[in-house]
């Protein structure tokens, strides 16, 4: 496996690779990997001839009062997880090599970002796009994976593609979650004991909403009710939203009759944490 800093030399390797007729697949992350994390890694090796990873903290996503500063990192221990994976090359670039002093070009999207996490985190998916596009750039590669844990980021992303014709396939991935339910996230780290039992609320709440799905409900806001009364039990829990969405144009779904992406953002304590279910019709 190759280490490779630049994107120079990722730019030498994957013309190499292009040359040998091999397809390449792309996991863009930000590092600290988990289950969730690996279970990308693990359908890109299974499914390409050669793999990359991108491990960065990308600053362009984070809100002023975010946690780009205190976010977690171990680039050794993400090291030996791609090893295990059978991962060919980690891009672990600086900062100063993704972005000139005088950066200046921004990938912006209307519509599906003003809703859920990009009400409450304001050009945050205007750096992930900016980023994602700089990183398929690079790259290169003919698939990229996404995990259906960021419901929102995965629907820009496919929907940045088709806007800006980009060549690649974006495949998207199921939730990978701990045994007692709750979704994996590099965040989770930020728990305290008390912290961490009451997070339990997040999936335990949605799958409320799930039952009343498969019941017949088709009221949305019965469903964002039922959610918000459960989670609001939990007295380290605040709610950012409870919502329920078009899973493809992320558009407000009232009565539903189309797949719909029911998608909460909680806090608990300091640490804000998101997890979603898709309901097929
Ligand atoms: P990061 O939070 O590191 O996540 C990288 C990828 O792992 C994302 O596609 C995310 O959805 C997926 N992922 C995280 N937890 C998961 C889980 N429990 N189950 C399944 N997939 C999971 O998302 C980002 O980084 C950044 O925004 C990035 C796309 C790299 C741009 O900077």
């Amino acid at each position: 496996m190759q280490l490779v800093n630049t994107i120079n030399d990722l730019r030498q390797i994957v013309k190499q690779w292009k040359i040998d007729g091999l397809e390449i697949g792309f996991v863009p992350t930000m590092g600290y990997l988990h289950e969730g994390h690996q279970s990308l890694i693990k359908r890109a090796v299974s499914e390409n001839d050669r793999v990359v990873v991108s491990i960065f903290v990308n600053p362009m996503q984070f809100g002023p009062n975010e946690d780009l500063d205190s976010y977690p990192r171990d680039l050794d221990c993400d090291i030996d997880i791609c090893k295990q994976e059978s991962v060919d090359l980690i891009f672990h670039p600086q900062v100063s090599e993704m972005y000139f002093n005088d950066f200046s070009t921004l990938v912006d999207m209307s519509g599906l970002t003003d809703v859920l996490c990009g009400k409450s985190r304001p050009n945050h998916f205007r750096g992930v796009c900016t980023v994602v596009n700089k990183l398929f750039n690079i790259v290169d590669a003919d698939r990229a994976y996404f995990g259906q844990k960021d419901a929102q980021q995965l629907a820009i992303i496919k929907r940045m593609v088709r806007d800006l014709n980009i060549d690649i396939e974006i495949i998207g991935c199921p939730i990978v979650r701990e045994e007692d339910g709750l979704a994996k996230s590099s965040r989770n780290t930020y728990l305290n004991e008390k912290e961490r039992q009451a997070a339990l609320i997040l999936n335990r709440s949605l799958m409320i909403g799930q039952k009343l799905l498969s019941d017949g409900e088709r009221n949305a806001e019965k469903i964002i009710n039922a959610i918000s009364e459960n989670i609001n039990r939990e007295p380290l829990a605040k709610i950012d939203y409870v919502d329920v969405v078009d899973s493809l144009s992320l558009k407000k779904a009232n009565n539903i009759s189309s797949s719909c992406l029911v998608a909460v953002a909680v806090f608990i304590g300091k640490t804000r944490l998101i997890d979603n279910f898709i309901f097929e019709i």
